[in-house]
């Protein structure tokens, strides 16, 4: 099915490749629906699409919170009547060793990274299972099929969103609810996320996509007849 007229819920959709892929949705007639902490971005970005003739909406989310993710959900079907994509994109990354003992935040990764992916699935599930058809996307990256020294915790999570979305693919056919799960394994991305992380200087090695590469993926999966699901996309800049 075409993108034009989807209802797509997007987390982590205040800055890089969830902001590229809202603007790229909406700029081929989906309905986008922003998810992120920081207000003032997903107001730019709301305002940006606006401008450029296309439909966007926002609320202020923290997935770390169920309660949010549900509120989310629930003003996108207030808003247009339902939802046709879910895309679990919200994420941290910091940097640092196993041995540097960085206890919260290892944790505070697993409340964002996949908490928020299961608190996202738990609030578009039901609504999916009664429409009878949905699809969810979800972030997960090459840390999420193997290991780099510097994000235990991180690409801990990112193997956890792999387990997720592969089982709820198994279930959905086994439930035969019509749900499409797609999960994106990005490598190096140029985006905040790295000069968030704490320590770039690791990732200075690696070659970078720009956001809007990795949103194209996104919208390939979305762009497909009902039959067809892409269910993994591993993309990564080309040294
Ligand atoms: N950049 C890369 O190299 C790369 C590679 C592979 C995978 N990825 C994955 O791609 C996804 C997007 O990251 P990005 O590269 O686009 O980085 P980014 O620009 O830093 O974007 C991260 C997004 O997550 C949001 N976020 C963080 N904590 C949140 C929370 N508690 N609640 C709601 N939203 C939260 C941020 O918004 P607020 O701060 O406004 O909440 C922001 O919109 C992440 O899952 C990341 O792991 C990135």
């Amino acid at each position: 099915m075409a993108i034009k007229g989807k209802v797509v819920v997007i987390t982590g959709a205040s800055s890089g490749i969830g902001e590229a892929t809202a603007k790229l949705l909406a700029a081929k007639g989906a309905k986008v629906v922003l998810g992120a902490r920081h207000e003032d971005e997903l107001q730019r970005i709301t305002e940006d699409i606006k401008q450029d003739g296309g439909e966007a909406i926002y609320r202020v989310t923290d997935v770390t919170k169920q309660e949010d993710n549900q509120q989310l959900v629930d003003y996108a079907q207030e808003h247009y009547g339902c939802i046709d994509v879910m895309f679990l994109n919200a994420g941290i990354m910091p940097v640092t060793f196993l041995s540097d003992l960085q206890v919260d935040r290892w944790i505070n990764t697993i409340d964002v990274n996949l908490k928020g992916v299961l608190y996202g699935i738990a609030a578009a599930l039901p609504v999916f299972k009664k429409q009878n058809v949905g699809q969810v996307i979800a972030t997960s990256s090459v840390a999420g099929l193997q290991a780099y020294p510097g994000v235990a915790a991180y690409s801990a999570t990112k193997f956890g969103v792999r387990a997720i979305m592969d089982t709820l693919r198994l279930e959905s056919a086994q439930e035969k609810s019509h749900i499409k799960t797609t999960t994106i394994y990005p490598g190096a991305v140029a985006t905040d996320l790295m000069a968030n992380s704490g320590n770039d200087s690791n990732n200075a090695q690696f070659a970078r996509m720009s956001p809007a590469e990795v949103a194209d993926a996104v919208a390939y999966a979305i762009n497909q007849p009902a039959n067809v699901s892409v269910g993994n996309i591993t993309i990564s800049a080309q040294a």
